[in-house]
């Protein structure tokens, strides 16, 4: 079978991604081919290609598609071909049609489109475990989460939401802070015009947050540390201006005994039973409708570079798809 799929000689800025036509070998043991119908695109493909992650070379990139099942390999039981399927953290999505493990697929269900589980999965998959397993949200918990208008912000909004906990979310500018409002945010932080800590204190009562997520890490740590209540728990879960520096023991103390985590979603999903888990919770939302997922942005496979532009700029909200 003829595919196209990006290739990475280098890593660095975006023109290092190349298009390539290959031929695609019948899967191996316990593989299956995808023909891939939506790839989603993820901060995550940022830090692959410019180095932030190094990878061995050459390499491809993207780690999440949805797609339909078109040929399965020795051993493999409970895929068929037909079968619309999705998967989250396989290196290699950005391709017209790929073969990989079977046992990292799951199956889109009727009732949810490709496109949206291509949007979604990872990201849903993340909030997910951080709110179910790295601090378990519960409702009338005032929770703290950054980004608030990017792909997995907008889905960890709805879902606490969902959770019954007070969402406040922190964002850039008049416009996103807007459209929180109908994200499930009980409150907007305007990140480029407010003090978040002091506007944290004020939403709690001078009690602060039990919970900080926060993906923006340099350029918002301190201001997450100051907004936590006693015992709280820092969750940093992304770095999208920057890694956070070490922060010394001492800074914790200070600060009400805090909890500090960097969890990563390979590390919490390495049981089947978890994905499982993760999977259903975001397609029982999908379904009910209690989260929705705005596919705000699509590019066509070729114009991956603009894309990739467009997320590093904060200039996107919502998720972000790619056409094979
Ligand atoms: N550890 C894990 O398991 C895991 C899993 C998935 C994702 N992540 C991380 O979660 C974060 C969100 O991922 P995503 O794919 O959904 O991306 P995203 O949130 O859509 O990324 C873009 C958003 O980042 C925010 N941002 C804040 N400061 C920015 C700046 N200086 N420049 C650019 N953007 C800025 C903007 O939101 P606002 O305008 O609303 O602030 C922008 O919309 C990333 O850091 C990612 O690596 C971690």
């Amino acid at each position: 079978m003829q595919a196209t799929r990006i290739i990475m000689k280098a890593q660095g800025g975006p023109e290092v991604m190349e298009m390539e036509e290959i031929t695609l070998p019948p899967p191996g043991p316990g593989e299956v081919t995808l023909e891939q119908t939506a790839i989603g695109l993820n901060f995550l493909d940022l830090y692959q290609r410019s180095g932030a992650i190094p990878l061995p070379l050459p390499s491809p990139l993207g780690m999440e598609a949805a797609g339909k099942v078109v040929a399965v390999g020795e051993g493999v039981t409970d895929l068929t071909v037909g079968d619309r399927v999705a998967y989250a953290g396989v290196l290699g999505s950005y391709a017209t049609a790929r073969n990989a493990p079977a046992a990292r697929m799951v199956k889109i269900p009727d009732g949810v489109s490709g496109e949206v589980v291509a949007a979604s999965l990872l990201k849903g998959l993340t909030v997910s475990y951080l709110m179910g397993r790295t601090y378990k949200v519960k409702a009338g918990d005032p929770v703290l989460f950054w980004a608030a208008s990017g792909g997995v912000g907008q889905i960890a909004g709805q879902w606490g939401a969902d959770l019954g906990a007070t969402m406040i979310g922190v964002t850039g500018g008049a416009e996103n802070c807007a459209l929180l409002r109908d994200l499930g945010y009980a409150y907007a932080i305007d990140r480029t015009t407010e003090d978040v800590a002091a506007r944290v204190r004020e939403i709690t009562d001078g009690k602060g947050v039990p919970v900080v997520y926060d993906s923006v890490g340099a350029a918002s740590y301190e201001a997450s540390l100051d907004c936590l209540a006693p015992l709280g728990m820092f969750v940093s879960f992304g770095a999208t201006t920057g890694p956070v520096p070490p922060i010394p023991a001492g800074v914790l103390q200070a600060k009400g005994s805090l909890f500090f985590t960097r969890p990563t979603l390979v590390d919490y999903m390495r049981a089947r039973s978890d994905l499982d888990h993760a999977a259903s919770e975001l397609f029982d939302r999908l379904l009910a409708g209690t989260v929705r997922v705005n596919v705000n942005h699509r590019w066509p496979l070729s114009e991956m570079a603009d894309a990739h532009i467009a997320l590093q700029s904060g200039r996107t909200t919502g998720s972000t798809v790619l056409f094979p």
